[in-house]
Order: structure tokens, then sequence, then C-alpha cells
């Protein structure tokens, strides 16, 4: 049986899309499936490895536990909207900078983790970073390159 289906305005990467989504559908169904958005990856579906983190509103979300008509209105930004024209975000080079990366999967998710996690604490302590990421999970590495990142990110400012 189809259920309802809602008709929703939402605003991703500063574009503004109408959607239709059932009542059971989380954003990261209608950001992967309805907007091709597929840099947010997609694992536990359980909301406990963070690889799905995006930003709503400005504030990190795991958007796999997230019901897509919670969204009407929202600002969205997902990996794809991080870089510029002006170039990449200063997250994304600093975790290039830092080799940071390994397969690479985290890590769309635990860019927007840090970003939203910057948003409120701008000058943070390695310690204050690790704690911050700690809801995402990287299978590669340990997490020292990554939290060097993330602090030099934040020292380079240029973070949004
Ligand atoms: S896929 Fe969303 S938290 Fe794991
Ligand atoms: S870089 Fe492979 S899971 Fe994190």
């Amino acid at each position: 049986m189809v259920g309802k289906m809602f008709e929703l305005s939402i605003i991703v990467n500063g574009e503004k899309w109408q959607v239709k989504a059932s009542g059971t559908e989380t954003l990261l169904e209608v950001l992967r499936k309805d907007l091709a958005l597929t840099g947010t990856k997609s694992n536990c579906l359980e909301g406990e490895c963070g690889v799905c983190a995006v930003l709503v509103n400005g504030r990190t979300v795991n958007s796999c536990i997230l019901l897509a008509v919670q969204c009407e209105g929202a600002e969205i930004t997902t990996i794809e909207g991080m870089a510029t024209d002006e170039g990449l975000h200063a997250l994304q080079s600093a975790f290039l900078d830092h080799g940071a990366v390994q397969c690479g999967y985290c890590i769309p998710g635990m860019i927007m983790t840090a970003a939203g996690f910057l948003k409120e604490n701008p000058s943070p302590t390695p310690d204050e970073i690790r704690e911050g990421i700690c809801g995402t999970l990287c299978r590669c590495t340990g997490y020292k390159k990554i939290v060097e990142a993330v602090h030099h990110a934040s020292q380079n400012m240029g973070v949004k």
C-alpha cells in the first residue's frame, strides 16, 4: 500500500526544492534518491555511525534518522554545498593537506560534523575536537590526522 505523500519545500545548498516524501521517508533518502546528492553516505541507518551527517539550519544532524517531513522550510547543507566557486572549504582543504582521508567513506559525514561543531566552538582544543566528532566513526584509521585537520581548519578559519 502506498502511504500518504507530503509535499515539502526545502533549501539544499542554497537551492530551493519542492519534493514529495512519504511520512516514513528520511532526509537521507530524499537527498540521495530524489536530489541525487550521493555525497552524503548511508551506512547504519540507526543514527549510530554519523556518515550521513548534514547541516540542518546550521546544526549537524544524522539524516538517516530525521524524517523528511520534519524538514519543511529547512536550510540544509550537504558536502556538495561546502566548496564554492572560490575553492574548497577550509575543512576540505585541511583534510587533504593532513592526509586525513583514506577510503573516504566517512569523510563527508566527518566534515559536516566538524562544520557544525566549529560553528558552536570556533577555537577548540584537540581534546574538544575529539569529543565534538566522536559521533562519527571512521573504520580506516585512528583519528589523529582527522583531529589535526579540524584543528588546522579552525585556526585558519574561513570556516563557514
Ligand atoms: S547512516 Fe546515519 S548515523 Fe549511520
Ligand atoms: S576514511 Fe575510510 S571510513 Fe573513514
